[in-house]
């Protein structure tokens, strides 16, 4: 079946679309690269489903229905190889909730939340918002222009203290598109267990692995002997476009750690959506083809941006290895201490600061949009960073 992802879809109000923050924020004049959400209508696997729902019409207070937790045992079988039990997920209306619940849960105020940098920016907000002590250590930047970020678990040992409890991780990782490698994760899994730490393993990515045949390993299925001690969140989200339908899915194997996760969550969230829940099922039982369709595009737009990126004087790019999200090297380009803000003023483009991932002088290009928008955005910029 063929899916169309070159269409633009109308996504600004009034003009035919809706309310959405990537396309209100700025002028309309600005092309958005911004927030992480795609251009992409959903799979229509999915819109079938929603409107199935829709037309029933009650939208009172649902559950979980029975056949979703076992769709996502079947995904995690079939594509991460993980055998995981209904029983061990806890779904809820996203991701960053249940960072914030996993560190009032695990953690006590005063005790150090560890992260790496550059990061998915609320990973470094968790700590100050749950009154306890943000530790962070920078990742290795690339040895040579485009060569990939790496681990450095030097730093991250040394940012370690008696007081460290939780390690927030993302994997792969956002802003680069890190997909770690087993050395990596193997040097990262003995750390935490040498220095006994709880993990929160966010990998809402992890089904946008762009290298052909290319498998995602969850962390606590890696790692049998951190299951124990590791939270994984996942979601539909970000693979299907459905972020605004508010639905993911905290999967813990250890029966006192789901318990502890879950009372403290235990009044402060809303029931699940109803239609999030509707389409996370549809996407994980039916979206497979869709899927397979984007990682296509997503492989092709990033190879656009690659070739542009080089004709950048001053730009460098470490080129994702999963997602749509692009990390720019501006420090060099000769824009000011904000290169978005440079973009946005003289380009008409926006895109996402480095400096609120913890790196200024880099920006986060979005490239899950419609070839013509990313070719018209590019485009844009060429002539900014050519003069
Ligand atoms: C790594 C990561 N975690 C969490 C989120 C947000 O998840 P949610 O919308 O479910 O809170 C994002 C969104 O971009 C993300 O990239």
């Amino acid at each position: 079946m063929a899916f169309d992802f070159a269409t633009p879809v109308e996504r600004r109000a009034p003009a035919g679309g809706y309310a959405s923050q990537k396309w209100h924020r700025f002028g309309a004049d600005v092309l958005p690269l911004w927030v992480a959400d795609m251009d992409f209508r959903s799979p229509p696997a999915v819109i079938d489903a929603l409107r199935e729902r829709v037309d029933h019409g009650v939208y009172g207070y649902g559950e979980v229905p029975a056949s979703l937790p076992d769709t996502l045992c079947q995904w995690s079988a079939q594509h991460y190889g993980w055998t995981i039990e209904p029983s061990w997920q806890q779904w809820l209306p996203g991701v960053v909730p249940a960072l914030h619940f996993a560190a009032m849960a695990l953690t006590q105020p005063g005790e150090g939340i560890l992260t790496v940098a550059p990061i998915y920016p609320p990973f470094m907000a968790v700590a100050a918002r749950t009154g306890r002590v943000a530790q962070q250590a920078m990742l290795a930047e690339p040895a040579a222009p485009g060569e990939p970020w790496t681990l450095d678990i030097a730093a991250l040992e040394a940012a370690i203290t008696p007081q460290t409890r939780l390690l927030l991780w993302c994997h792969p990782h956002n802003p680069t598109g890190r997909v770690w490698s087993t050395e990596e994760l193997t040097a990262l899994a003995a750390l935490v267990e040498r220095h006994d730490l709880w993990v929160v393993s966010d990998e809402l990515h992890c089904d946008l692995l762009l290298g052909e045949g290319d498998k995602h390993r969850p962390l606590a299925a890696r790692f049998p002997t951190l299951a124990k001690r590791t939270i994984t969140l996942w979601a539909p989200s970000k693979t299907f476009n459905l972020a605004g339908l508010t639905s993911a899915c905290a999967v813990i194997a250890d029966a006192e750690l789901r318990e502890r996760f879950a009372t403290a969550t235990k009044g402060f969230l809303p029931d699940g959506n109803v239609l999030g829940l509707v389409a996370a099922e549809a996407a994980y039982r039916d979206g497979e083809p869709w899927r397979q369709a984007l990682l296509e595009v997503l492989r092709s737009h990033r190879a656009t941006l690659e070739a542009r990126v080089a004709t950048w004087p001053g730009v460098s790019l470490s080129a994702p290895e999963s997602t749509y999200l692009a990390w720019l090297d501006m420090r060099e380009a000769g824009l000011e201490a904000s290169p978005s803000q440079v973009l946005l003023e003289q380009a008409s483009v926006a895109l996402s600061d480095g400096a609120a991932f913890g790196c200024p002088g880099f920006v986060r290009l979005n490239f899950g949009t419609t070839a013509s928008q990313l070719e018209a955005a590019l485009s844009r910029m060429d002539t900014l960073l050519k003069a």
